[in-house]
């Protein structure tokens, strides 16, 4: 294939000057290339995580890249308390908060019977209650100062799929879904906006050492899964995500917008399997089922 467009900016170069973005696990993966893209946007991006070290050297690495400013706080995103701390430095830092990434996730492969109560826990509470508690803090913000702000989820597919072995993620990621889609009904006479996203397999390390590890791997036969032929890039979702913040997208609200090359499409059709029967079985095939013409 040789179009490149989609790994190139989409958005003009001041789409995001004068506003501030705070991007929950802004420091590793998805949530740094989104924040990376929102800085050389304009933006003035505040990234969070467990892990000082990783979003301090994250937000350096960055600011000399772009050129813009990126503030890096640790926050537990399960703490209430702490979440409102960090977005209290933002404010004290950036001035006025316009957009939130809720990116912040945890997720491993387990069956179901073999979790703790705790395991389960653990990513229920980072993934749904992580995002209720950002949600809430900034959107209380935003109601008492009368201010308008957008709200981004990252999400997944198996949102509304469901699937197997992710289970704490998949309850996590429907619920999270669910709120943005009564919120966006509730506070859009705030002029507050909340979308989400749902990613295909898009490389990170966080995400493939959990999920996809070498064991089982079964030589990336990409086009069975993936209509496209191909994982995604981060450029296309650092795209998305950046439209769906900005106010090029003034008028969607309560979308999940998938970028997946088709890949959920692919699982669910009855008959997408057929895929695998080359031309000559299908000549054999056509032979024998097709009636005569008339
Ligand atoms: C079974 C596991 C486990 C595993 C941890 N646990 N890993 N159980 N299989 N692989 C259990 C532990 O034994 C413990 O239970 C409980 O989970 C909590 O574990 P901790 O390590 O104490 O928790 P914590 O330090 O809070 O770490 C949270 C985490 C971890 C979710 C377990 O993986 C993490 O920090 N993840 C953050 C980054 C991440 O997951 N990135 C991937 C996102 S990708 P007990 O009972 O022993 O105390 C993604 C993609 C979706 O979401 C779609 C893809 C297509
Ligand atoms: P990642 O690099 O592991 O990102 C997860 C981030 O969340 C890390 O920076 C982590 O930092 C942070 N985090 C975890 N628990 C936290 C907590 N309690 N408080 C604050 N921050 C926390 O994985 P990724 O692939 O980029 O995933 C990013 C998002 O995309 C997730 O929402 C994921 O579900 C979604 N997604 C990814 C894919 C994919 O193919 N990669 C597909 C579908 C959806 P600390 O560990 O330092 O806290």
């Amino acid at each position: 294939m040789t179009n490149t467009r989609h790994t190139q900016s989409m958005l003009p170069p001041d789409s995001f000057r004068g506003q501030t973005i705070v991007v929950t696990g802004g420091g590793t993966g998805l949530g740094r290339s989104m924040s990376q893209y929102l800085l050389t946007l304009g933006a003035k991006v505040a990234i969070c995580g467990r892990r000082l070290e990783v979003v301090e050297r994250a937000a350096q690495e960055m600011a000399e890249t772009t050129g813009g400013e990126a503030l890096a706080l640790k926050c537990d995103v399960r703490q209430s308390e702490e979440v409102e701390a960090m977005f209290s430095a933002v404010s004290e830092q950036f001035g006025r908060v316009h957009g939130l990434i809720n990116n912040a996730a945890g997720n491993f492969i387990c069956p179901t019977e073999r979790l703790s109560y705790n395991a389960f826990n653990a990513v229920v509470d980072i993934v749904l209650k992580g995002t209720y508690n950002c949600t809430l803090a900034i959107g209380k913000r935003w109601i008492d100062a009368g201010t308008p702000g957008a709200i981004l989820n990252i999400s997944t597919t198996y949102a509304w799929t469901g699937s197997g072995y992710v289970v704490p993620s998949a309850v996590a990621k429907a619920g999270a879904l669910i709120m943005v889609r009564s919120l966006a009904s509730e506070w859009g006479k705030y002029g507050i906006r909340l979308n989400a996203i749902a990613p295909g397999s898009f490389p990170t390390e966080g995400a493939w050492s959990r999920l996809k590890p070498p064991e089982l791997e079964d030589g990336g036969n990409l086009s069975q899964k993936v209509p496209l032929g191909r994982f995604g890039e981060h450029q296309e979702l650092a795209n998305l995500a950046a439209y769906l913040l900005s106010d090029f997208s003034a008028y969607i609200t309560g979308a999940c917008v998938t970028i997946d090359g088709g890949a959920w499409l692919r699982g669910a059709g009855q008959f997408n399997a057929l895929e695998r029967v080359d031309s000559e079985q299908w000549d054999a095939l056509q032979a024998a089922m097709k009636p005569p013409k008339k």
